[in-house]
């Protein structure tokens, strides 16, 4: 089993980096959006990475135009038919992602993989809702995609020994690192990662530190690139607020609790870089 057309659905933060590595990587990609306008952010995003990688040396001009004629853009998922790989990478809520698989599930042919780049949500369950769970499994980017190395590759409940292995092959030819966890809730990284957020918000909260302290404690005393709540605007405060609650939905366990704080902010629309405001303010055309 080895993939050579790849599609991936959501052109957001994370679609748009793992568009720009699968088309850097030699593979065709064709991407969907749920909008034309959408779609040509996502490309913006797309040529803004790529063009700072010119910049940083890292990716030459050719290879950049290569990958560039790699990627299609569409807005309907029926334009996914022919991949080998579907990676979705929408919104982190557990009943839009099943209602995909179950739409891709009729499209694509049986011998079709579904990789979900959940940060949270149950790969089994997912994998429920289609007649593929074999062939269905976890493969959590991290943010900024060209940039981070590892690979959560998550084993579901009923994902085949040969889905896993031609999925750590594509990831390798990614140049990622791969490592196997099970289907837990947040995987490695984000059990660890999500209660030092939240709790970074609810020091704010309490008045223990203003924000740009609390970012230049962290930030410089454990040698962080960046502070949590710069960490929090650049991965999205309504994507850590619906990975928190999927946490705790699942533990039960205070820790995982999304501070009120978090709510008001995702009902405000105060999602962080991607809206230009977060726990701080964001001038326009940000690449990140
Ligand atoms: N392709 C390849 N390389 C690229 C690139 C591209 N498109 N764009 C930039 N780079 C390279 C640069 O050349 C540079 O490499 P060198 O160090 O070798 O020179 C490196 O990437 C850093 O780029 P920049 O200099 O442009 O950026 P920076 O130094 O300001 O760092 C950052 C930016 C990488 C985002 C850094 O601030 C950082 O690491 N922040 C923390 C990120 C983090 O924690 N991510 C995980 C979030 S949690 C998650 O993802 C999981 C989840 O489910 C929520
Ligand atoms: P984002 O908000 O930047 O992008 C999500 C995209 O999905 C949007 O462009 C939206 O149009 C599309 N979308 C929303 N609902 C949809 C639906 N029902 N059907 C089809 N498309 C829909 O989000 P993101 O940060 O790219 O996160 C996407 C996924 O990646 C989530 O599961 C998230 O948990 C995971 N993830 C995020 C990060 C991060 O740092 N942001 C890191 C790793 C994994």
């Amino acid at each position: 089993m080895a993939f050579r057309t790849i599609g991936v659905v959501g052109f957001g933060l994370m679609g748009s980096g793992i568009v720009e590595v699968c088309a850097r990587a030699g593979y065709d990609v064709a991407v969907r959006e749920i909008s034309d306008d959408l779609l040509s952010r996502g490309l913006d995003r797309l040529d803004r990475s790529l063009a700072r990688g010119v910049e940083r040396g890292k990716v030459s001009a050719a290879d950049r135009d290569a990958a560039r004629r790699r990627v299609r853009g569409t807005t309907r998922l029926e334009d996914l038919a022919r991949c080998d790989l579907v990676i979705e990478a929408i919104v982190e809520l557990m009943d839009h992602k099943k209602a995909l698989f179950a739409e891709l599930d009729g499209i694509c042919p049986a011998a079709a993989v579904f990789a979900s780049n959940t940060s949270s949500l149950s790969i089994t369950e997912m994998a429920s809702v289609t007649r593929r769970p074999a062939r269905v499994l976890g493969l959590h980017f991290f943010n900024p995609v060209p940039v981070m190395k590892p690979v959560e590759m998550v084993r579901g409940f009923l994902t085949s020994e040969q889905t896993l292995a031609a999925a750590r092959a594509f990831c390798e030819t990614l140049g990622k690192t791969v490592v196997l966890c099970k289907d837990s809730p947040g995987f490695i990284v984000n059990l660890l990662l999500v209660p030092y957020l939240l709790d970074a918000v609810r020091a704010l909260e309490m008045g223990v530190a203003g924000r740009e302290d609390i970012d230049t404690a962290v930030q410089l005393g454990l040698n962080h690139p960046m502070g949590p709540l710069t960490l929090l605007d650049f991965v999205g405060i309504d994507t850590t607020y619906y990975i928190a609650e999927a946490m705790y939905q699942e533990f039960k366990d205070a820790r995982y609790a999304a501070p009120p704080l978090m709510r008001k902010m995702v009902l405000a629309g105060h999602h962080g870089r991607k809206t230009g405001r977060g726990f701080y303010e964001y001038a326009e055309g940000i690449v990140r």
